[in-house]
């Protein structure tokens, strides 16, 4: 008897476990996100800068909130050169070219330069590289890494000397947003597999843009940022951060400096493996919650990069944008996103 009803105790039990494991994996597909919501009791760990014994404070991190820095407001028509932090801010004319390269060519440096040419982003690596040819880093070892879900179908563009082409295989996304999630991850994956033996520097751009000017060593440094085109002239509470505390990414009013664009990042690559790794874990912990930043992989960038300041900010020059006209502030376009149809290609 006691068998029995222990029999159908255990029965009833399964065919319950079954039905909802059912009603589960109906839900979980049809649901738009599919992210666990597992909840992280302490994301904000993530974008904190610690303070270990012995290391002496470089960066001013005991207050947050201080004056913005404006770029323009130095005096007309001229960019600031110098953030409050003392980090340079380079545009032409705050550098000698020839010297630079009198400075740099000895030492033999192979600078990295990551783009991601997942889907229809494709079609956009034969103009970008022709382009990075002609103008990145001329006259230094190159090594260019594209990230693509279709290996095959790289254009193979003729290299200089010193200059080599890797393509690197990564799943697609059927979701733009997921895509552009998971390139920090993708990004510190493949510096610590391979590229910290392989460059000295590594620069992580958008593959849509073209190089319209030189790019070269005045842009290297332990941790580089890039000034957003469409911000640089706006005071920082119109800044498009994440504004809601339950995100890694929180952004408060009264906090930021310049805002970044998340198509330009860089520098040794040590610093870019730390910084990605830490953008990486800030959106998992997001994903975790069940959060998508406001700009996703970029507000995550702008968070990091307000607790972990760049050593070198490069201005707009290294990242405009061609479907506005070039302000009379700055002196050339370096670097461009091309005029594209973004609904387009994120369809
Ligand atoms: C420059 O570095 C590469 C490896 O990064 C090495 O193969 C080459 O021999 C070096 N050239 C000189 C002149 O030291």
């Amino acid at each position: 008897m006691r068998c029995r009803r222990l029999a159908l105790g255990l029965g009833f039990c399964l065919l319950v476990g079954t039905v909802l494991c059912t009603l589960w994996a109906y839900a979980d597909s049809w649901l738009p996100f599919s992210y666990i919501p597992y909840y992280l009791p302490c994301p904000e760990i993530f974008n904190m800068k610690l303070q270990f014994r012995g290391e002496k404070p470089f960066q001013p991190v005991a207050r947050s909130q201080y004056p913005q820095p404006k770029l323009l407001e130095q005096r007309p028509t001229e960019l600031l050169t110098l953030t409050p932090w003392l980090a340079p801010i380079v545009s032409e004319g705050t550098f000698d070219p020839e010297l630079l390269r009198l400075i740099y060519q000895p030492l033999n440096l192979t600078v990295g330069l990551t783009v991601f040419a997942v889907g229809k982003y494709l079609g956009f690596v034969q103009h970008f590289l022709e382009s990075a040819e002609q103008f990145f880093m001329q006259g230094y070892r190159v090594s260019y890494y594209v990230f693509t879900d279709a290996p095959a179908a790289v254009p193979r563009v003729p290299l200089g000397p010193g200059r080599v082409l890797r393509v690197l295989p990564v799943q697609s996304h059927a979701r733009w947003e997921e895509v552009s999630m998971r390139r920090m991850e993708a990004i510190s994956r493949h510096i610590a597999q391979r590229a910290h033996r392989e460059v000295d520097y590594l620069f992580c751009v958008d593959v849509d843009m073209v190089f319209r000017n030189p790019w070269g060593p005045e842009t290297l440094g332990d941790l580089v940022a890039a000034i957003h085109p469409g911000y640089y002239a706006a005071p920082r509470r119109e800044f498009p951060y994440e504004r809601r505390h339950v995100s890694t990414a929180f952004v408060a009013d009264g906090e930021g400096d310049f805002y970044y664009g998340g198509a330009v990042f860089g520098g040794r690559v040590d610093r870019v493996y730390e910084f990605a790794r830490g953008c990486h874990m800030a959106i998992l912990a997001d994903k975790a919650n069940g959060v998508m930043a406001a700009w996703q992989e970029e507000s995550h960038l702008n968070r990091r990069f307000i607790s972990h300041k760049p050593t070198k900010v490069l201005s707009p020059e290294y990242i405009w944008d061609d479907r506005k006209p070039r302000p009379p502030d700055l002196k050339l376009i370096r670097f461009s996103t091309l005029d594209k149809n973004t609904q387009w290609l994120r369809s």
